[in-house]
């Protein structure tokens, strides 16, 4: 039996257990008022599954701050090893609490992992203006030009015309300008109320519907999704852009830059990055959870940097083991 921590494709078919037990935890609580009851149980299972793992991990990414949501917190341990391969986790156990909570589209159960020390570390910042596009955008929109040049640049390089670019935008207020100013060009805007690594991953695929993801989003979301489209081989620049009161005073006190674009290689400083994600209700990458009578479905989306694969998987799990699973290992649930 090969080791999996030193095959590339076995780790990321690894870590799709860890999306898929949060996503069956989580899809207990689809459309019953409270995302937070879906984190809680997403979140203990994810754990639980995270310390099967044959590496010595650290969570560099959780939700817990911005959102105030049970951990996994910043700088706890995961991992069955002590002393196995060091890897940077970050995780959203439930990506989308409202649309959970909802029962509406694109929730998602999340996780990316790099080398030790290889994810940007965006301090105390919860928000980052975002930038997403496939390849063929690599070094040919100018970040710093007005939003229309970047689209006719973007166009471009895609050998389209405005009128075929559709631009994933989270609606916000803070995004009227930006949606305006991206229709009056003549491109479309694929407005949702969140759900950005959704958007990002979809903007960093080739001919997926969506050519680019434009405008202001959390930056925990930011460095999972730099992690999904550094594997697919996108283009992804974010700079910091705090929104709270609290938040602009943290980072300057921290004395970040708010005005330097950020390329790929400084948000994620290897190739060697895994990401996963598991559908809990049916969105844009994949369908959700679907429990049947002896046998739930998910269907997970798996990406390795380090072999370059994209791999989409269906599974079918019996429910007799997912109910131990998650009777005997999610506290929460
Ligand atoms: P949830 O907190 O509901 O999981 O929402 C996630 C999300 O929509 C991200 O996809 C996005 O990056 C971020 O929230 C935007 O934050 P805000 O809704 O505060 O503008």
């Amino acid at each position: 039996m090969p080791e999996l921590s030193s095959t590339p494709g076995l780790l990321a078919y690894a870590l799709r257990n860890v999306t898929e037990v949060a996503a069956l935890a989580a899809c207990r609580w689809i459309g019953r008022g409270d995302g937070t009851l879906g984190d809680h149980a997403a979140t203990g299972a994810m754990r639980n599954e995270l310390n099967k793992l044959p590496i010595t991990g650290r969570i560099v990414i959780g939700e817990g701050e911005k959102d105030e949501a049970p951990g996994l917190f910043r700088d706890e341990q995961v991992g069955e090893l002590t002393d196995g391969p060091a890897f940077d986790i970050a995780v959203d156990p439930v990506e989308g609490t409202s649309y959970l909570a909802k029962g509406l589209t694109n929730a998602m159960a999340v996780i990316a992992m790099a080398p030790k020390g290889a994810m940007f570390d965006p301090g105390p910042a919860y928000y980052m203006e975002k930038f997403v596009a496939p390849e063929a955008a690599k070094g040919k929109v100018d970040m710093d030009a007005p939003v229309d040049d970047k689209l006719r640049q973007l166009a471009k390089a895609q050998s389209k015309s405005i009128e075929e670019l559709t631009v994933f935008v989270l609606e916000k207020p803070r995004h009227i300008r930006l949606i305006e100013d991206i229709q009056n060009l003549g491109a479309r805007v694929a407005q949702y109320p969140a759900g950005d690594v959704a958007g990002a991953v979809m903007a960093a695929i080739p001919d997926s519907g969506v050519d680019a993801l434009m405008g202001i989003g959390g930056t925990p979301e930011g460095i999972i999704s730099a992690c999904a489209v550094r594997g697919l081989g996108g283009v992804f620049h974010a700079r910091l852009a705090p929104q709270l009161p609290s938040e602009r005073i943290a980072v300057t006190e921290a004395g970040l830059d708010t005005e330097k674009w950020l390329g790929i290689s400084d948000l994620v400083r290897s190739g060697n990055v895994y990401f996963c994600a598991t559908g809990i209700t049916t969105g844009l990458l994949f369908e959700g959870v679907e429990p049947g009578e002896s046998r739930s479905r998910t269907q997970s989306l798996m990406i390795s940097g380090e072999s370059g694969e994209r791999q989409m998987l269906t599974t079918f799990h019996r429910n007799e083991d997912i109910a131990e699973k998650l009777n005997t290992e999610n506290a929460h649930a």
